[in-house]
């Protein structure tokens, strides 16, 4: 995701915004109690993202696009969904079956794909999306109903996971990097789990039992054994002071979504980088970032509920999950080499000379520069008994770096 102003000051938070904290907050709070005045940071993303009816995901701020909080590539542009489809139309068309999206957002993607698949006569049996975010699947159920009856009628939302494997591709747009993750920290003594507890040292005492501060304890087992295989990746051991984030969710997340494809590919997209360059000695602060109405900052406990808090995704942890799940790791590219393999500049031409033209170009550069979306954003490809070339991962492959 981008925020598409630079660190500054954030905007004050709205009377409902604040009181939609407050009640975040107390249910936080509620939690620390329950476990003993110590919550690991995992646990405390994953009540401020997904508490029932109060998590950011789970109530009801815009979020997604230039009106909300942060923009995701298909809110910059349908042109990234069109190159989408193109590789998705390639594997369809090898597979047949149906599409299984990942964390809808918006409902943008699945509309720009489906209007594109359409158009390449390469459409899904049917287009699935589970969506953990109750309000989300309600925009997007908004969105899509203004489709063509023949697009519409192929959408379905699912509660959980098909219990069928099945043939297709499935597609997780900057989800990964939502999953909750552990942050840690290299200590002289050892290696500490950041976790959160009361503050009660606020400068604000009126709101002391509802304000939250960052405590370390000493590592676990689970998370000294995945900071062993973070270091046995690199080339010297990580300096004292070192803190970082990581996801220890995305192995059995990526098995599960294994156990549901039968035939064919998951491409995931996001935010990342491989292990070795994730943990980098400079990078001593991670990559944990908040984000408030097109503000990126790094403070986790404020704007409870109304801002989006995100981890980068280490990669080679994805490639790790998808082998020992029985997947192929068949393709890892950044955004940029995905795209102009699909075709993103044969696209742009088309729209002939003009306005419409000028415009498109304008976005494919945000989608493509590497200062902008193009070499931040990485594309994965894992896939099960499919044996052929993915155009998106044509021009590139970093699988080398995994
Ligand atoms: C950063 S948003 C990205 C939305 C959209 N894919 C896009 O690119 O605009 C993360 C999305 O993932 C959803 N999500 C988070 N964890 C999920 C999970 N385990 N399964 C499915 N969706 C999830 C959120 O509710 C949200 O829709």
């Amino acid at each position: 995701m981008t925020a598409s102003a630079p660190r500054s000051i954030l905007p004050p938070l709205t009377a409902d915004e604040q009181s939609h904290g407050v009640r975040l907050a107390e249910r936080i709070r509620e939690a620390l109690a329950a476990a003993g005045g110590w919550l690991s940071f995992e646990r405390f993303m994953e009540l401020a993202l997904y508490a029932p009816g109060l998590g950011y995901y789970s109530a009801g701020s815009v979020k997604l696009g230039a009106g909300g909080d942060f923009v995701t590539a298909p809110e910059i542009s349908d042109l990234f969904s069109r190159c989408l489809a193109r590789q998705c139309a390639a594997v369809l068309t090898r597979t047949g079956g149906e599409i299984l999206e990942l964390g809808a957002g918006s409902g943008r993607m699945a509309a720009a794909l489906l209007t594109e698949l359409a158009a390449l006569r390469a459409l899904p049996e049917r287009y699935a999306i589970l969506e953990v975010s109750a309000d989300l699947a309600a925009r997007q159920r908004e969105r899509l109903a203004r489709l063509p009856q023949a697009l519409r009628e192929r959408i379905v939302w699912l509660e959980r996971l098909p219990a069928r494997p099945l043939q297709g591709v499935m597609l997780a747009n900057e989800v990964a990097d939502a999953l909750p993750c552990r942050r840690f920290r290299i200590e002289e003594r050892g290696i500490s789990e950041l976790g959160v507890e009361l503050d009660t040292l606020t400068t604000a005492p009126a709101m002391a039992p509802l304000c939250f501060r960052e405590r370390t304890i000493a590592a676990d087992a689970s998370l000294m054994r995945a900071c062993a295989e973070i270091g046995a990746a690199l080339p010297a051991p990580l300096p004292a002071g070192y803190t970082s984030e990581v996801c220890v969710r995305v192995a059995p997340w990526i098995a599960a979504l294994s156990a549901a494809l039968a035939r064919g590919v998951l491409l995931l997209c996001d935010y990342g980088l491989p292990r070795r360059h994730y943990y980098h000695p400079q990078r001593v602060s991670g990559t944990l970032l908040c984000h408030y109405k097109q503000r990126a900052h790094e403070d986790p406990f404020i704007n409870l509920g109304v801002q989006d808090i995100t981890a980068w995704v280490d990669f080679t942890r994805v490639a790790d999950a998808a082998l020992a799940a029985g997947l192929e790791v068949s393709g890892f590219a950044t955004q940029a080499a995905f795209l102009l393999g699909t075709g993103i500049e044969q696209l742009v031409s088309e729209a002939g000379e003009g306005i419409e033209r000028a415009r498109l170009a304008g976005e494919a550069r945000r989608l493509i520069m590497p200062e902008e979306m193009g070499e931040a954003v990485k594309m994965m490809a894992l896939t099960r008994d499919l044996d052929m070339p993915l155009a998106g991962f044509a021009l590139q492959d970093l699988r080398h770096l995994l």
